[in-house]
């Protein structure tokens, strides 16, 4: 991949990063009756899920069903109120955060970045886990540093100041730093926010390059459903502080549970590029008559 920074739009399948430096470990992850909600208000409620391990799930539903309170749960971050979230066998709740982390790693859906960081730092910072008290940066921090700048065609931006990036290539720093982690399973909570679509595509493409090539277990939410239903290997629909369904995109798309879970006439027919299918929503305007 170029380290440009917008040159998405001539990249070609030819510049697909080299993800096959690193080879990951596969985990389970699973929720098991996990109930989630803040102080009253319960959000999700007893839900049991799987994450495939070494394979792409894609989180579905509608704004605000809890997407991302069940992976800011995954990653530790909200404890249940009851159940759990069982990572090889042993709650992640109980587990200290730096071993998590060096395991398991979250992009937030808005992360916040330290005022005045440059995007060198920032990606640096994802190598924290990885650092004790006596074990200082070293050349591996570098090479894991460079190689998430390298793939995500952050390269060029690493002296600028976060802050002055566009949504666009903050997003990508972001991603950057999460890659910069090296953990066994990535869990990203929309991660082509403020992406154009030739971005999307690319960040989709790389993570697909990052799961095919090294086994990285990866578990994002996604508003697009048509890229979830090309790039995911699992399909998991929330509805109602529920799973409405769970499976492969071919499966789990269909008319009645978009109505259901988005609240949304449409018409699915199969992509002519993926042949997956690929959701036509039906507004109240610009339909041709029957
Ligand atoms: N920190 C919080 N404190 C209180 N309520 C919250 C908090 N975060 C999210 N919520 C509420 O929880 C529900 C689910 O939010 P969220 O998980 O962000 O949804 P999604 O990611 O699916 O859009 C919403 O009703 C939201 O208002
Ligand atoms: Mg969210």
């Amino acid at each position: 991949m170029t380290s440009a920074p917008d040159a998405a739009n001539t990249a070609d399948a030819s510049d697909a990063a080299n993800t096959a430096t690193i080879t990951h470990e596969t985990h389970t992850l699973s929720a098991q009756g996990l109930s989630l909600g803040y102080g009253d208000h319960p959000v999700i409620t007893g839900i049991d899920l799987d994450v495939l391990p070494g394979k792409v799930t894609g989180i579905i539903g509608a704004n605000a069903c809890g997407k991302s309170t069940l992976l800011k749960s995954m990653s530790r971050l909200l404890k249940p109120s009851t159940g759990s979230v069982l990572l090889d066998g042993r709650s992640v709740h109980s587990m200290p955060a730096k071993q998590l982390a060096q395991t398991l790693g979250l992009l937030p859906q808005s992360p916040i970045a330290p005022e005045g960081i440059t995007v060198a730092d920032l990606v640096g910072r994802g190598r924290h886990p990885h650092q004790g008290i006596m074990s200082r940066w070293s050349g591996v921090d570098d090479e894991a540093v460079a190689f998430a700048l390298d793939t995500t065609g952050t390269a060029a931006l690493a002296d600028r100041s976060v802050d002055e990036l566009s949504g666009g290539q903050r997003q990508r720093v972001w991603i950057a730093m999460a890659l910069a982690q090296q953990t066994d399973i990535l869990l990203l909570d929309e991660p082509t926010t403020y992406l154009d679509v030739a971005h999307q595509v690319e960040v989709l493409d790389l993570l697909t390059d990052l799961n095919k090539n090294s086994g990285i277990t990866i578990a994002m939410v996604l508003h697009d459903l048509n890229l979830a239903a090309r790039y995911c290997d699992q399909i998991v629909m929330i509805a109602d502080g529920g799973v409405e369904a769970m499976g492969v995109p071919s499966e789990i798309f269909t008319e009645e549970r978009v109505e259901k879970v988005f609240g949304l006439k449409s018409q699915i027919i199969p992509d002519p590029v993926s042949g997956t299918p690929l959701v036509l929503p039906i507004g109240r305007h610009r339909v041709l008559s029957a």
